[in-house]
């Protein structure tokens, strides 16, 4: 596969720490220090489905493709307010494209998965273009009462469209099931039947045990993925990591022992956006003329599950 467009969209609310001092027992201070983080895009009057289409549209528009020419969506999602359809379905009649989509819930690497996904089907399909729409709006998980949780995330959707080519070099995702380290639970409607208790509530994470997963686990990937693409950290030029928490992006660049400024950063606007993360980086840096014509970049993430991926993807748009 090869990546020939990126498109992104945030919600317009800014959520500054300052604000959340107004209704959480927190600081400014606590929050940067332990997270990296200054401030977050929320959803407030926008609808998620929204900002991913015009994800969708920015990305098409900078692959110069039309929904037509678009074969294939894959939606990374974890929450939104429709339970079914999938919100791939929703996307594609706002674009107004025609093709079949398919919807993916593997938290914030679901990046990685959606990718891998669309390399096999670029490699097997007779299909020109996949659009990978990666929409999250974590805020609406949250226990705003959760100081410890609700401070991490923000909102967003990052979209990429996927040709055939060969640029993806080593890719490997994996699970590792932990669901008490970082979950949510729903209550369903109720039936004349159902003799069961069940659990509703915001997001119930262990943040040491995710951190520490986090660290281990994105060590071993990018151990991998460099082994199967015959390269060393050196060969890297850019390391696209999920941003999560400033701390474990520098746990990473401590074990890679490369430079500071191979770690492109912006959580510190954005906080954790699930699986919008990475591709909503990757357009800031393509917008941005930072990703150069034959460059490596590393793609690493990891999340609810535990699942974890990192790819080594060339730069050839
Ligand atoms: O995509 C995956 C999503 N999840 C993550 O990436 C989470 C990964 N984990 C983390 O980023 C960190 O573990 C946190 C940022 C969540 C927490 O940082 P920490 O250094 O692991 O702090 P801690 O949980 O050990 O808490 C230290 C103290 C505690 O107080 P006591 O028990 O020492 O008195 C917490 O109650 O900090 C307290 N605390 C806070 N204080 C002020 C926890 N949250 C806050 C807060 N403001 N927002």
């Amino acid at each position: 596969m090869r990546i020939i467009g990126t498109g992104s969209a945030r919600p317009s609310l800014v959520v500054t720490n300052a604000m959340l001092e107004n209704f959480l027992d927190t600081s400014d201070e606590w929050i940067v220090t332990r997270t990296g983080i200054h401030e977050r895009r929320v959803i407030s009057s926008e609808r998620l489905e929204d900002l991913a289409a015009t994800a969708c549209r920015n990305a098409m528009e900078n692959a110069g493709v039309t929904p037509d020419q678009i074969d294939y969506i894959i939606c990374s999602n974890v929450v939104n307010e429709y339970v079914t359809p999938g919100l791939g379905c929703v996307i594609q009649g706002m674009i107004g494209a025609t093709c079949p989509t398919m919807d993916i819930n593997c938290a914030c690497t679901g990046f990685i998965y959606a990718l891998d996904v669309a390399e096999a089907f670029l490699a097997t399909k007779d299909i020109r273009n996949i659009l990978i729409i990666c929409a999250e709006e974590p805020t609406r998980m949250m226990n705003w009462k959760d100081r410890s949780s609700c401070i991490l995330f923000g909102d967003a959707a990052g979209a990429v469209v996927a040709t055939k080519g060969d640029d993806l070099k080593a890719i490997r995702v994996s699970t590792h099931c932990k669901v008490e380290a970082l979950y949510q639970k729903r209550k369903l409607q109720p039936t004349p039947f159902v003799r069961k208790e069940e659990e509703d509530g915001g997001v119930v994470m262990n943040g040491q045990d995710v951190f520490k997963l986090a660290v281990s686990s994105s060590i071993k990937d990018i151990d991998k993925v460099l082994t199967m693409a015959g390269i060393t950290p050196d060969d890297i030029s850019l390391y696209l990591l999920h941003q999560a928490n400033v701390r474990i992006i520098e746990a990473i660049q401590h074990f890679v022992q490369q430079d500071k400024s191979k770690f492109p950063v912006n959580l510190s606007k954005y906080g954790n956006t699930s699986s919008a993360s990475i591709p909503a980086l990757m357009d800031d840096l393509n917008r941005g003329n930072q990703l150069k014509t034959g460059e490596l970049l590393l793609l690493s993430a990891f999340g609810a599950g535990f699942t974890t991926g990192a790819c080594v993807l060339r730069w050839s748009k």
